[in-house]
């Protein structure tokens, strides 16, 4: 069933857990995911932002992840990743997208609140609530480049506090040295930066570039305001291996089909194990 609504996302941070928002790129990654969600009964985000629709076609793949989060048990948003393009985000929103990210983090701040501001006036119209952005994240959303984590773009905390208030944003993804796909040596979050910027900002906070992430360092993310956590490079990895074991099985035969179902359920797999990260045990 769809998610509407931010009641999950307040509820996963009052309890110090953090939704899952997963990035989906075919038929057989949204399949994936929304088993992981029935498999866990946890509500899970289904992502998709511009490099996927230019793979699947955007209204293919908007379709394909809205009448999955529909038809299944499970609790599933459906949620616009990273996008810079009002048309994009607008194009989501009538389609029944429960959320979108707004990402005005290259634009200058005044330009950043602008975007968002308006981004945030047209999701009310459409029920939606608002991811956006403030700092930059090293790192590439499609494609591992083992980067290493920069300083210079982490977010000020006080630019957060007026950047939320100045908005009217439901959630706000930060750059506290987490890094898109897999980095080389394993990240160090600024657990301090982190927490100050939870102390002034009242809404839920978004970790982008989770995959690899140490758990200590994520649990530190969730006890410090962290409410939703993206993973996307884990995935894709899952996928790939699996597809790569499988093909000598499958080439005899032409089998595609259980070639994309061993991708699938590769996805559903490590999907299934990022959520239990998500919900660290009570201390
Ligand atoms: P990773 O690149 O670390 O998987 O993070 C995904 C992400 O943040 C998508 O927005």
């Amino acid at each position: 069933m769809l998610l509407h609504g931010t009641d999950a996302l307040k509820q996963a941070a009052s309890a110090g857990q953090a939704l899952a928002g997963f990035v989906a790129y075919n038929l057989e990654t949204v399949q994936g995911i929304t088993a992981a969600a029935e498999a866990t009964g946890r509500p899970v985000l289904i992502q998709a932002g511009a490099s996927p629709f230019k793979h699947a076609g955007r209204h293919a793949l908007m379709r394909l992840a809205w009448d999955a989060a529909d038809r299944s048990t499970a609790r599933l948003g459906v949620h616009l990743d990273h996008s810079r393009d009002l048309d994009e985000i607008t194009a989501c929103l009538e389609a029944g997208y429960t959320s979108v990210m707004v990402d005005g983090s290259h634009l200058p701040f005044a330009a950043n609140i602008a975007l968002t501001r308006e981004t945030v006036r047209r999701a009310r119209d459409h029920g939606a609530w608002v991811e956006a952005e403030l700092g930059a994240l090293p790192g590439d959303e499609d494609v591992s480049t083992d980067a290493i984590a920069q300083s210079a773009a982490m977010t000020d905390p006080a630019q957060a506090a007026e950047f939320a208030a100045a908005t009217g944003v439901d959630a706000l993804a930060v750059s506290v040295g987490n890094v898109h796909g897999f980095t080389k040596d394993p990240v160090r979050l600024d657990l301090d930066r982190l927490a100050a910027i939870h102390q002034v900002v009242p809404v839920p906070l978004v970790l982008h570039g989770a995959s690899g992430l140490p758990v200590a360092q994520l649990h530190g993310a969730l006890a410090r305001g962290v409410a939703k956590v993206n993973v996307n490079a884990e995935l894709r990895r899952a996928y790939l291996e699996a597809v790569r074991d499988h093909l000598p099985r499958a080439l005899p035969g032409s089998d595609v089909v259980s070639l994309w179902s061993a991708g699938r359920d590769a996805v559903t797999a490590a999907a299934v194990e990022v959520i239990s990260r998500l919900s660290p045990p009570v201390q």
